[in-house]
């Protein structure tokens, strides 16, 4: 018997994932457009700019029973008008599954939302740590200055439900007033 190599590596610091089984996609302004509330700012702004991308290793096809799936979401600074840059956030889609969060770098807030909709806030920074339970909604916003580099670990069955948060909504925007990050009622 050998003593095996790692076919995937986390930069510890970082938090970067490569090699085998590692999958990256990236989200554009123009693909959540819709989450902004400031028209004119958006119209103003390159549709190609990332606003955030997401590294994850799945050792396992998605939906499998009892596996995780380990990642690693990094939210680019900036912002349409007031409101910082935000991942579109989302309900797993098998409800009472949890994840765990953890913040690498830069600073931002994990929004929280049960499905009565009621909200709260966390601030994230290197080294917070994140439970998110059952039934919560989340969604990152980067309120700093360089990039919010956050991992996660959730079960490979969770599923993602981002439909109900599209129409429902965070009752909370994040918006930066006199120079900080403020939270704001999404529909003043
Ligand atoms: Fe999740």
């Amino acid at each position: 018997m050998m003593i095996e190599k790692s076919k995937t590596r986390v930069n510890v610091p970082t938090g970067a994932i490569s090699g085998e089984g590692v999958a990256a996609s990236e989200k554009k302004l123009e693909q959540i457009a819709y989450l902004f509330r400031d028209r004119d700012a958006l119209a103003r702004m390159d549709p190609e700019t990332v606003v955030y991308s997401v590294e994850c290793h799945e050792a396992v096809a998605a939906g499998t029973p009892g596996g995780l799936f380990f990642g690693t979401s990094t939210v680019r600074p900036g912002r349409v008008g007031d409101e910082y840059f935000m991942t579109k956030g989302h309900f797993h889609a098998r409800r009472e599954t949890a994840e765990y969060y953890w913040g690498i770098s830069g600073s931002g807030v994990l929004l929280l939302m049960d499905e009565d909709g009621s909200c709260r806030a966390e601030e994230v920074t290197a080294g917070s740590l994140h439970y998110i339970p059952g039934h919560v909604a989340h969604r990152l916003i980067n309120t700093g200055e360089v990039d919010l580099v956050v991992g996660a670990c959730w079960p490979s069955d969770a599923g993602h439900d981002y439909g109900s948060v599209e129409t429902k909504g965070f009752p909370i925007r994040v918006v930066c007033l006199d120079g900080r990050p403020t939270l704001e009622e999404a529909n003043k």
